[in-house]
């Protein structure tokens, strides 16, 4: 087999056979495919698509290019959640006790921070002691025990997902949906789950920008998980402005724990009790209405609190030591009108470029700075009054690039629904 013959069928829009998959994903892990070869395959992918026969044999095939997670010395089903990534999405922080504290067991493997998009593992990070480094024994140990875990995922699942992503984001070949549907779903599968909720953001603060584009996303990503017996569920979600009120590791841990305690912003309960019935649903086999009432009613008596602190026990943290900031300055509009359009991805580039500040020598990120957003899209705001607390760590902070992220108008826009859509 030659990769450049197997460019050349993909530039002129053939199917590759599950041997000549292989044969690339291979050879790109141990080095025999070079980058180059790799990325002119990948804008070939890009630009010309795959079949849905070429998308579920490359999802086997990446999933299978490292260690799996054995999951199955845990009773009961084992229900998973993802998020594509989204400005403010504390999502998992919250659905991880939550729904154990329904009765479902939940191994919860999370990510880092992608571009502009938050990483779950840097929020956890933010608590005093919390350890996302548990060996696959451990994670079993502690889901049997007290019904869910939330790490990092391990270094040695899906190498080929990691090694082509790291090419794909400095290639321009991320926006593909094939591409994105297998790598996100090899991930999900290798991590020995039973049933899969995702959460597809769409919106300027998302990777996917549309509803159209979202929603052949999730109707690939519920074919790739049928095709392998595990239902799959995508949520779509609105993420033109940030996800309730709170941007930062730190502040978003502190407004997680203002929803399960029963509190919290109205559009961050609206998505997190939508994907936490889901969930609850297809973990314990009941109506979707009987998991919403358990779901509310968790959130309303303090149970999913108490599972919340048993897990951060558990993983060696003190939910009592989240520092923030104590460095705030109030940014205040410059007119009077409705806030139209919060930008995310520039709110979210902001809050990372605060965060790699401090202690950029030594790599390590500030967990305690970000922002606390006074006023969200919609609300009517006076000239002079606060639209945001900057929480930081230095005097260096510009204004102008902390406004420039609100649009204000004379007349409001029509409101969008914030979740679009549910695809089974
Ligand atoms: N998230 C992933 O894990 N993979 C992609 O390709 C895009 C988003």
């Amino acid at each position: 087999m030659d990769i450049m013959d197997i460019i050349s069928k993909k530039r002129l829009k053939q199917e590759l056979s599950f041997e000549e998959l292989k044969y690339t994903v291979d050879g790109f892990l141990n080095g025999s495919i070079l980058d180059c070869q790799m990325s002119s395959l990948l804008m070939a992918i890009v630009l010309n698509g795959m079949t849905d026969r070429e998308t579920f044999d490359l999802t086997e095939i990446m999933l299978n290019s490292g260690a799996t997670i054995d999951l199955t010395k845990i009773d009961g089903i084992k229900v998973d959640k993802h998020s594509t990534g989204g400005i403010g999405d504390k999502t998992s922080l919250v659905l991880v006790p939550l729904v154990a504290s329904c009765g479902v067991k939940v191994a919860k493997m999370s990510g880092r921070s992608l571009g502009y998009t938050g990483g779950t593992i840097d929020k956890l990070e933010s608590i005093d002691g919390y350890n996302v480094s548990l060996t696959s024994e451990e994670l079993v140990k502690q889901v049997n025990e007290i019904g869910c875990a939330l790490v990092s995922q391990t270094q040695e699942l899906v190498p080929a997902d990691k090694k082509i992503y790291a090419l794909r984001d400095l290639t321009g070949t991320v926006e593909s949906i094939p591409l994105i549907a297998s790598s996100i779903m090899s991930k999900k599968l290798a991590s020995g789950v039973d049933k899969i909720v995702i959460d597809i953001k769409v919106g300027q603060g998302a990777f996917m920008k549309d509803v159209e584009s979202a929603k052949k996303l999730a109707e690939l990503m519920v074919k790739i998980g049928k095709n392998k017996g595990k239902e799959t569920i995508c949520v779509l979600s609105n993420m033109n402005q940030p996800l309730g009120n709170y941007i930062g590791n730190a502040l978003e841990v502190h407004e997680s724990i203002d929803v399960l305690k029963g509190s919290g912003p109205k559009d961050l309960i609206e998505v997190i009790t939508t994907l936490a019935s889901l969930m609850v649903q297809l973990g314990k086999n009941i109506s979707l209405d009987e998991a919403k009432k358990e779901v509310l009613d968790n959130l309303k008596n303090g149970k999913a609190y108490q599972k919340f602190v048993e897990l951060v026990e558990h993983q060696g943290g003190n939910v009592e030591n989240i520092p923030i900031s104590s460095h705030i300055f109030s940014v205040k509009s410059t007119k009077t009108g409705f806030v139209t359009n919060i930008i995310a991805d520039k709110l979210g580039e902001l809050e990372r470029k605060m965060a790699s500040n401090r202690f950029h020598q030594d790599g390590l990120i500030d967990h305690t700075v970000g922002f606390v957003l006074n006023k969200k899209v919609g609300d009517y705001v006076l000239e002079n009054e606060e639209l945001v607390k900057v929480y930081l760590n230095t005097n260096d902070i510009n204004v102008k690039e902390v406004l420039d992220c609100f649009e204000i108008e004379e007349s409001s826009s029509p409101s969008l629904p914030l979740i679009y859509e549910i695809i089974k």
